[in-house]
């Protein structure tokens, strides 16, 4: 293989332009040139094909810089269609034309679901990334648990269920333990924890604070060290009763409580709390929003103002209670070391699955206590159902405890190895000495979009003003 091609698909994840970094130091040592996709499965559907060497003689271009937050290369939501034949025939011959022999993208289960027509015209790899960590698989037999039922309501006349699953649950088991970009989230997330308490406590309120991960509860999960009162994740249905009760007993006694609150939570009759509004991409995955408000609601209307009057003399329940998100902080910013390592280790494994002809496969993040976290190849059809579509992973029900509302005694052994050691020195030393730079007053930021965009090259060059 002599050229390959790589993109990043989906939400940008803190740790995208170090995996695509390890990708390009492999490619070096394997003296194989790697092209960048811009925006994504965008690239392919443009016929311009705008596109950067990012190891011209094998050497990476200094703009790559595994530390930065966001993807050099760009990122979108657009995917490709599997019915649009045209279509994908116009790619390969985009592909082939450029001279790229084989496609990497970065991305999560979306982008895996996406890959697929497109692996059967040109050898392709996935390595993961996603804030949700929800690549992956609980256990491998986890896929043949899924059902279809028609459903004329949705968009392709089905609608997928779980059957209740016939697998012992071991840590040991779990495929693609961790996606980078998950960690340096829940940074994000357990530090507005600890942010919001102080603010809670010295005024006497309850802070209902809602967490990303779609219908999956890791980063609400992970967000127990901030230290909340409650978490609620999408897996377990909320139960009011009991959270009221926990509400008023942590009141009583501190006279504050925060609540995290996954994205996905579902009510006692598994309706999302928040609205849903779908998106392109091809796992049919939806943004959600507004799960916070809705909590707020209820607990306003269970607890009522007298409650606050008792013991905050004149406050109303509305006034007492409130939410915030965390919203796309969680996505940004540089990523801290688990996910730059690990990201790398992922880039470079994803290179060398293709060198070795391993088409349609992931490089895969694995623990076990006897060799720590290690990476492997995967088959990608291993994470699909007997109709081809991969799912989103949820959490194992296990990592909770629903009475304590906080993660159970595996949920704590499920975390522990990936959060330990996860902040490098590097990183705290990083903030101490760029965020209060003097030079970010006087000078304006500048985007790496500038830089790469004098890199980009086009397939056809036609007159047009560039387009990126
Ligand atoms: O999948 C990553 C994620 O950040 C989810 O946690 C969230 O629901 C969604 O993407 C938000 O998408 P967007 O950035 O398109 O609003």
């Amino acid at each position: 293989m002599k050229r390959i091609g790589i993109l990043t698909a989906g939400g940008d994840t803190p740790a995208l332009n170090a995996a695509i970094h390890g990708a390009v130091v492999r490619a070096n040592q394997l003296r194989i040139e790697i092209y960048g996709l811009i925006k994504g499965f965008n690239c392919l559907l443009n016929p311009r094909v705008p596109h950067v060497h990012l190891n011209p003689l094998f050497q990476e271009i200094p703009e790559l810089d595994p530390t930065k937050g966001g993807t050099l290369i760009g990122s979108s939501r657009d995917y490709i269609d599997p019915d649009k034949k045209a279509e994908l025939d116009l790619i390969s011959s985009r592909m082939s034309k450029l001279g790229i022999e084989g496609l990497i993208a970065i991305g999560g289960d979306g982008t895996l679901n996406a890959l697929q027509p497109l692996a059967e015209r040109l050898p392709t790899v996935l390595a993961p990334k996603t804030i949700d960590n929800d690549l992956g698989l609980n256990y491998p037999s986890e896929p043949d648990e899924w059902i279809r039922v028609k459903d004329p309501n949705s968009s392709h006349g089905y609608t997928y269920e779980r059957t209740p699953s016939n697998a012992a649950f071991d840590l040991n088991q779990i495929v693609n333990y961790a996606t980078p970009g998950y960690a340096t989230a829940v940074l994000v997330t357990a530090q507005g924890v600890e942010r919001i308490r102080t603010t809670a406590e010295s005024h006497r309120r309850i802070a209902i604070v809602e967490v990303m991960g779609r219908h999956s509860g890791y980063i609400a999960l992970g967000t127990a060290y901030g230290q909340p009162d409650i978490i609620l994740i999408p897996e377990h249905p909320l139960d009011m009763g009991l959270i009221v009760e926990r509400v008023k007993h942590l009141y009583a006694l501190q006279k504050n409580v925060v609540i995290v609150c996954g994205e996905g939570v579902v009510d006692e009759h598994g309706n999302e709390l928040g609205a849903e509004s779908t998106s392109s991409d091809p796992a049919g995955n939806v943004a959600l929003t507004g799960a916070a408000e809705a909590l707020r609601g209820k607990i306003v209307n269970e607890l009522g103002d007298r409650y606050f009057q008792l013991y905050r003399r004149g406050s109303s329940a509305r006034e007492a209670i409130f939410t915030r998100k965390v919203g796309h902080t969680q996505r940004g910013g540089r990523p801290i070391l688990f996910d730059r390592f690990h990201a790398a280790l992922l880039g470079a494994k994803a290179v060398d699955l293709l060198a070795e002809g391993r088409n349609n496969a992931v490089s895969v993040l694995q623990y076990n206590a006897q060799k720590g976290f290690h990476v492997e190849g995967y088959d990608a059809n291993r994470f699909r159902d007997r109709w081809g579509l991969i799912h989103a992973r949820q959490m194992h029900p296990s990592f909770y405890d629903p009475q304590l509302m906080k993660p159970s005694k595996i949920g704590i052994d499920y975390l522990l190895p990936i959060f330990t050691d996860a902040i490098g020195h590097d990183d705290a030393e990083h903030m101490r000495q760029t965020l209060f730079d003097p030079g970010n007053l006087a000078q304006p930021y500048h985007s790496i979009n500038t830089d790469v965009h004098k890199r980009i090259h086009y397939l056809e060059a036609d007159g047009r003003e560039p387009q990126d």
